[in-house]
């Protein structure tokens, strides 16, 4: 019989996070004069160990052991060859997926909130702020700092607290706390509240009251976190293919396509950096992030300056932007109602190493009753995205009678999503049309910004 899953034990989890900075060139963040950002410009908002690593380019950075102590509470995660799924596609592809639906908060998004926990305590804070979109990033924040003895307040996008309130009560599990965003809070959040009152919120709105939290604590011991988009985050995500690698190596296996959904980019640069290497080495591999296509932001949007968050308090950053005052529909994956992308993800599709799909909404609800009826787990509406892309590859390969490998992330579960589910089976989900003229509107606030570079490797 054929193994299922490809374990390493803990000894066996890597000791080094990969810095694709090391081999690839970005345009630097922007300040408000519109010169690049010094680190001590950031220390308001992050702490100095944290923007260290933002800014290396060192290729191989240590995990500390108190993090590494931490990821055993379920990592190395399980690699699994979707037998069942293959069987039900009757594909000749063979399918493998990184399992991080095992952390305790169900997703991937722990990988990275543990060392950010890690390195504000070592730098001697007490408090840590963040957005959360689907309220996985909120919990895993809660989860870490409960394992390093420091608070935590999350700002949760409006429309996610009303479709998932238990997230909510998971973080305070956890000892977070959790207010509805757009919030009375901060000035940011009024300030949109008093425009648009019955606004179902966005990142990009959480994000600015969250930043605004931090940075106004008279303390000084509080610092912002942010759950994706970043170089460091993304650092932090690579032990995923790394792990993958190493296992794909035990059954003598390597990928052709590796897919992960995209929503700041995080889990899908996590699985897809390592590989990332290997084809700027000469490998062939397709690489394809998957975003919906309601929020367009690899597939349809211009590679410029734009901001991170709606009230402008963060650098300009180097990417894909639909502009960041875009309002998303409120769309079932909220971890993907993102106006920008991670300058690293956003370079690499500039420089044409990989090359992003989208997916609409019930295309991926479908996909995910799919891979619940053959794989057994209930999917993130996130991990829907990635999950309907694999199922066309391996229509694909049954067309083309390959034996395809494909590899792909299975972001978190859907325990928490099942009024949703629920809505998909009764027939009342739809697709989100973007209205014409919509994205050339949303567009509009970067029109005098500065332009990146399209800068190359070597
Ligand atoms: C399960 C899951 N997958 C994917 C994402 C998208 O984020 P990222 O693109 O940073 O991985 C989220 C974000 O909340 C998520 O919760």
């Amino acid at each position: 019989m054929k193994d299922r899953k490809i374990l390493l034990t803990e000894d066996e989890m890597p000791r080094q996070w990969y810095n694709i900075l090391a081999d690839i060139k970005l345009n630097p963040p922007l300040g408000p004069d519109g010169n690049p950002v010094k680190p001590e410009d950031l220390a308001p908002v992050f702490p100095m160990n944290l923007i260290e690593q933002e800014v290396s380019s060192e290729r191989w950075i240590e995990i500390p052991e108190a993090v590494q102590s931490v990821y055993r509470i379920w990592r190395p995660s399980p690699l699994v060859r979707a037998l069942s799924l293959e069987k039900a596609l009757d594909t000749p592809a063979r399918i493998y997926f990184k399992n991080e639906s095992v952390s305790p908060p169900g997703s991937h998004k722990p990988n990275t909130a543990v060392p950010q926990a890690y390195y504000n305590k070592v730098a001697g804070m007490e408090r840590m702020t963040t957005e959360t979109g689907a309220g996985q990033w909120g919990c895993a924040l809660s989860f870490a700092c409960a394992q390093f003895g420091l608070e935590c307040k999350v700002f949760m996008v409006r429309v996610s607290f009303d479709q998932k309130p238990y997230r909510k009560s998971m973080m305070e599990v956890w000892n977070g706390r959790c207010v509805a965003s757009p919030s009375t809070e901060t000035r940011a959040g009024r300030e949109i509240l008093a425009k648009f009152p019955d606004t179902p919120g966005s990142l990009g709105i959480a994000i600015s009251e969250a930043i605004e939290a931090a940075v106004s604590d008279p303390s000084g011991k509080t610092r912002y976190s942010l759950g994706s988009v970043l170089n460091h985050v993304m650092l932090h995500q690579t032990i995923i293919g790394l792990e993958a690698k190493l296992q794909l190596a035990k059954v003598g296996d390597y990928p052709d396509v590796i897919i992960g959904c995209a929503g700041g980019g995080s889990n899908f640069a996590g699985l897809a950096f390592p590989f990332v290497l290997d084809k700027i080495n000469g490998k062939a591999i397709e690489i394809y992030p998957v975003e919906p296509a309601a929020c367009p932001t690899l597939t349809k949007a211009p590679f410029v300056y734009d901001h991170g968050d709606t009230a402008g308090y963060t650098p300009l950053l180097p990417m894909h932007s639909l502009g960041h005052s875009f309002m998303p529909p409120p769309l079932h994956a909220g971890g993907l109602r993102y106006h920008g992308m991670a300058p690293t993800v956003s370079q690499l599709v500039d420089e044409g190493l990989l090359t992003p799909k989208s997916v609409n909404q019930l295309e991926s609800y479908a996909a995910g009753i799919i891979l619940a009826r053959s794989e057994g787990i209930i999917p993130a509406p996130e991990t829907n995205h990635a999950l309907a892309t694999v199922i066309d590859e391996a229509r694909k390969a049954k067309e083309e009678g390959r034996e395809k490998v494909i590899l792909f992330n299975w972001s978190g579960h859907g325990l928490l999503d099942l009024g949703a589910y629920e809505k998909f089976l009764a027939g009342q989900l739809s697709n989100f049309e973007l209205p014409e003229g919509v994205i050339a509107d949303s567009e509009k606030v970067f029109a005098n910004y500065p332009k990146p570079a399209h800068l190359k490797r070597g």
